[in-house]
């Protein structure tokens, strides 16, 4: 906000609730003394919805027409996978728009990094921490879901951040048969304490265990939440070992954003203003070799990036 009101002397307005508020003209004037002591806040000042203006009738004329009404020269967008698809879209279409990476799954394409992830990977780690105790005073396995439910960013961090015995991940479906016998085979051993974090849309390998149809919501996305139990039900059931289940869920994307977090969206900010400043339209701001670099917003969402094979080889090391 400094970079833009201070040294460019712009005006800057804010729409709530993502691009419901750009469609529904949702305005708020931003300047500094409003956006003071939000660097320690987490969430978003703004607001945001599951809104997809190309779902909605007349939702892009809308779009075209609130830049015009609002006498915009230029619309930064900052969000996840969403909300930035949208943003290439409009881009592609001749809307002057600058994107920036910021959800928890850290699955944008072309950055190394969104901002949210640092703070929901610290906030898992700390909670598998905790869980330990549990595990180890009573000899049970703690089986936590975490969110990520295309990629398992945060699962496979917080996985090797906390010394979990086992990571489940979207991208690696899973044999619920040798996740078990490998338990097994840990507390055969002298174990008695083991932590398998699950991300929420890890899924087993297709006729290997039970799983209900998918459900969705009225965005068409699909509702997750709850493979922690199934997969907890089938460990006690095959193994005999008494497991229990936490679902961090809401939890991750609460509180205060770690350091890290705090100093990647200032840059990101600072370096969104500037590519505006500079025209830069239809790019993303982004972190590559501990630079902020402007990649193509069409890169950025051209895939949703997984997990390396690099890092989860390294979650693998730790497996029973
Ligand atoms: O995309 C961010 C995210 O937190 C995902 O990790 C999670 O799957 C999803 O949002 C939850 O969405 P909702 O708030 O609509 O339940």
């Amino acid at each position: 906000m400094r970079k833009a009101t201070r040294h460019y002397d712009d005006e800057v307005i804010g729409f709530s609730n993502g691009w419901q508020g750009v469609v529904e003209r949702q305005v708020l004037a931003l300047d500094v003394p409003t956006m003071q002591h939000t660097l320690p806040q987490g969430g978003t000042v703004l607001g945001t919805s599951r809104y997809n203006p190309f779902k909605v009738d007349g939702g892009v004329d809308e779009v075209f027409a609130s830049m015009t009404d609002n006498e915009l020269d230029g619309l930064i967008v900052i969000g996840g996978e969403g909300t930035l698809s949208c943003a290439n879209e409009f881009a592609q279409r001749g809307l002057p728009i600058v994107g920036v990476p910021k959800t928890i799954d850290n699955d944008i394409g072309v950055t190394e990094r969104t901002f949210g992830f640092d703070t929901a990977v610290s906030i898992a780690t700390d909670a598998i921490d905790r869980l330990r105790t549990t595990a180890e005073s009573h000899n049970r396995i703690m089986v936590v879901e975490v969110m990520g439910r295309h990629v398992g960013h945060i699962a496979t961090w917080s996985g090797i951040a906390g010394g979990a015995t086992m990571t489940l991940i979207p991208e690696e479906p899973f044999d619920i048969e040798a996740v078990c016998q490998s338990l097994q085979a840990r507390h055969e051993g002298g174990r008695f304490a083991s932590l398998v974090v699950v991300a929420e849309g890890a899924k087993p390998i297709p006729g290997t265990m039970p799983i209900p149809e998918d459900t969705y919501d009225e965005f068409g996305h699909i509702r997750l939440g709850g493979i922690s139990h199934r997969v907890a039900n089938e460990i006690e059931r095959r193994t005999g070992i008494e497991t229990r289940v936490t679902i961090l869920g809401y939890v991750q994307r609460g509180g205060t954003p770690t350091a890290f977090d705090r100093v990647l969206s200032t840059r990101y900010g600072i370096a969104a203003i500037d590519a505006a400043h500079d025209q830069a339209w239809g790019s993303m701001v982004a972190l590559r070799s501990d630079e902020i670099v402007r990649v193509p917003l069409s890169d950025a969402v051209a895939e949703l990036k997984g997990v390396s094979a690099e890092l989860w080889d390294v979650a693998q090391e730790f497996f029973a």
